[in-house]
């Protein structure tokens, strides 16, 4: 007898960009999201949260400290935290120089400016309301602002967004407010648990350190909550191997600091 073949994929996972192409230029900034489009990385992935006057803005860290030159302008307002400035001292920040000089000047997107540039881009977004505990009823505002900006249309809805958080209560919240909007859980469940997911999700994803082939088997047979099977989006992988090894598991997409190269060796394999 020949030796049986290995198990063949049936599908490529999508590599998306975490916070833009962070090893090229700097996170959740419009440059960022840019310099994907160029590489032909088609989704993006962001972090929103809000100001103290209440405009969502994009950014990781509940701090402006890591990613802007806030400690140098505000030097007074530590912790920086970002609920405790208004949007205008906000955009008066450099969100580019503390990773490359060429990069000074570049802004803290609104969450309005993103989607038009992601838009503009033709790219896909996977949109994370990052710690929503701060943010009492972000959800209901991030609907607003996604139907403002034309995203709640239903060619978008169905092919471009898909909205996640490590938080099941907010996700709850925003899916009961917009049920036709994909949703992502950011966790690694035991699959005990999967159907309570289900019912308000439609990607499970969770680091890729947790991530075995027979976990990703058992959240293919849950149906997620509009009715598809649940699907696995992996975080944060950015080496080719270890791309290929979770594609082999049947992951359907992986988030990746540097996105491009991750397609590659997906394409090689
Ligand atoms: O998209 C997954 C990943 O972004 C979750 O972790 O801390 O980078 O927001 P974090
Ligand atoms: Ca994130």
């Amino acid at each position: 007898h020949a030796a049986a073949p290995a198990a063949a994929r049936t599908r490529t996972p999508v590599a998306i960009g975490h916070r833009g192409v962070p090893v090229q230029a700097p996170e959740n900034t419009l440059a960022s999201i840019d310099r994907a489009a160029r590489l032909g990385v088609r989704w993006v992935e962001n972090d929103v949260q809000r100001t103290k006057d209440g405009a969502l803005i994009v950014m990781h860290d509940t701090t402006l400290k890591r990613t802007t030159d806030v400690e140098k302008r505000f030097p007074g307002r530590a912790p920086w935290r970002i609920a405790d400035f208004t949007l205008a001292e906000i955009q008066k920040l450099d969100a580019g120089s503390w990773y490359d000089r060429g990069f000074a000047g570049e802004r803290v997107p609104t969450l309005k400016r993103y989607l038009q540039r992601v838009d503009r881009n033709h790219q896909r977004l996977l949109l994370e309301v990052k710690a929503p505990e701060l943010y009492p009823g972000i959800e209901r505002q991030l609907v607003t602002e996604l139907r403002r900006a034309g995203w709640l249309d239903q060619d978008h809805v169905k092919r471009d967004l898909v909205v996640q958080s490590f938080s099941a209560a907010s996700l709850k919240t925003f899916h009961g407010l917009r049920k036709d909007v994909k949703t992502g859980f950011l966790g690694a469940p035991k699959v005990s648990e999967l159907g309570a997911y289900a019912k308000f999700a439609d990607q499970i994803n969770p680091s890729h350190r947790s991530v075995t082939a027979a976990w990703v088997r058992a959240v293919h047979t849950v149906k997620g909550a509009h009715g598809r099977r649940l699907e696995v989006s992996a975080w944060t992988v950015d080496d080719g191997d270890r791309a290929v090894e979770l594609a082999r598991m049947g992951v359907d997409y992986i988030i990746s600091n540097a996105p491009h190269r991750v397609a590659e060796a997906l394409a090689e394999d």
